[in-house]
């Protein structure tokens, strides 16, 4: 595992950013697993500057979402769809053909997960996955106790995530008990994964991930398994780390 540390939030989502675009001029065509929540926002700004200015091209990316939370339409604004669309693909040139996500509102939730396993596996696998950290170490919505080996599947959400979570909702009662995921498992096989973790309600579970036990209590710490992982970490959720305190 490869940590950055950088200054802060805005030196993160350049940094994430130049990695993506680097990548992407790479291969045709990309397979680019997206997360959402606070922390790729920054990232997902700079990548629309850098369409603007002509220097990257989405018309070959295929991304997958890792997850989708059950009950809310594509377009609930609280939905990953609806913040995907507004953060960052309305404002590319993607394919919105190229676009995947997993459909909450299914009838059959279990087959969905399958199929989308399927659908990722029939592109050639995610060439590079992004990923946020939550403050209980969850990746994705792989809460604490998730298996190594989880794939997309159903999951509850635990109550610290919902908490977390509902400052994007009016009250705490409408952040949905469900979600859908893409598992641990499913995370590891991508090739390349690029974890973001900003400010200091992230310094605990980046300090389990990095220095703690490798266990099912952290789903991050996982991450230590893959060859090809970076951490990007600002100063304040690395505020923990041994090798930042050492005089
Ligand atoms: P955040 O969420 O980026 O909004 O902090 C990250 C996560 O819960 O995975």
């Amino acid at each position: 595992m490869k940590v950055i540390i950088v200054k802060d939030y805005e030196e993160l989502s350049r940094k994430a950013s130049s990695i993506i675009a680097d990548a992407l001029q790479r291969k045709k065509p990309f397979v680019l697993g997206l997360a959402t929540g606070g922390t790729p926002e920054g990232c997902y700004k700079e990548l629309i500057r850098m369409y603007q200015a002509g220097c990257i091209d989405f018309s070959h990316v295929i991304t997958f979402n890792l997850d989708e939370y059950v009950g809310l339409p594509p377009h609930h604004p609280n939905s990953y769809r609806y913040y995907m669309e507004e953060k960052l693909f309305r404002h590319i040139n993607i394919d919105p053909k190229n676009i995947h996500f997993l459909n909450s509102k299914a009838r059959d939730l279990e087959a969905e997960c399958q199929a989308y396993e399927e659908i990722i596996k029939a592109v050639g696998g995610i060439d590079l996955q992004i990923l946020g950290i939550g403050r209980n170490g969850h990746i994705a919505f792989n809460e604490p106790g998730s298996s190594i080996d989880s794939r997309t599947r159903v999951v509850t959400l635990s109550h610290e995530t919902r908490i977390a979570n509902s400052r994007f909702f009016s009250s705490l009662e409408e952040v949905p008990k469900k979600a859908l995921t893409m598992g641990i498992g499913t995370i590891l096989d991508a090739r390349r994964i690029l974890l973001l973790a900003s400010g200091p309600t992230k310094a605990e579970a980046i300090k389990a991930t990095i220095e703690g036990p490798i266990t099912p209590a952290v789903p991050a710490s996982f991450l230590r398994i893959h060859e090809d992982c970076t951490l990007i970490v600002d100063l304040d959720a690395g505020s923990l780390l041994s090798s930042l305190n050492k005089n």
